[in-house]
């Protein structure tokens, strides 16, 4: 299942969102992620003006998608110039992810592209797009987002062709199905 969200978040908490991951940045508090998935990308972890709607997102997630799904947590992303997101599907565990487009200085949307395929390989290994039936193209602008079941279902963006000062703030909303929640964290809960 997939879903697109047309409005999660109005302008003033686009902009606290923003302006917080762009102090970030200018702190230089921020990783830079070059990895097998994702390259000319900076990573912003938990950002507290972007985890602080979990709630509230959680309501709708659950609503759409069952009651059975728990939030995890979210993370905070900014792609650069020649950023690209290489066909994969998502960590154990974070059996749903919302992506949310929170700015970006580029004028075109950058869409990611979602497979229908329930794919069970390794998510290490090369997937190829192009043998992938089904693809959906979201074209997700400031303030929406789309969910998917990213654990089962391959998921990409190509190459970010924009100037090189332009930039593109992204954050992922994560859940976990409860019978995945590994037995210690319940226990961690408990005592
Ligand atoms: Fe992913």
């Amino acid at each position: 299942m997939m879903k697109f969200y047309d409005h999660l978040f109005n302008a003033d908490q686009l902009e606290e969102m923003k302006n917080e991951i762009l102090n970030l940045r200018r702190e230089n508090k921020h990783i830079d992620e070059v990895d097998l998935f994702s390259d000319c990308a900076l990573g912003f972890g938990v950002v507290p003006s972007v985890d602080k709607h979990g709630e509230y997102l959680t309501d709708i997630i659950q609503k759409d998608f069952g009651r059975e799904y728990i939030y995890s947590h979210s993370y905070a992303r900014m792609y650069l110039k020649g950023g690209v997101l290489r066909p994969h599907i998502d960590k154990r565990d974070l059996d749903i992810t919302l992506t949310v487009n929170i700015y970006s200085t580029v004028d075109k949307i950058w869409p990611i592209y979602a497979s229908d395929t329930v794919y069970t390989g390794d998510r290490f290994s090369d997937i190829d797009a192009n043998t992938l039936p089904n693809h959906h193209k979201f074209n997700i602008g400031p303030g929406q987002g789309a969910a998917i079941l990213g654990t089962t279902h391959p998921h990409w963006r190509d190459t970010l062709e924009c100037g090189e000062d332009d930039y593109y703030i992204q954050v992922f909303y994560h859940w976990t199905r409860m019978q995945n929640i590994p037995l210690h964290v319940f226990t961690a809960f408990k005592s």
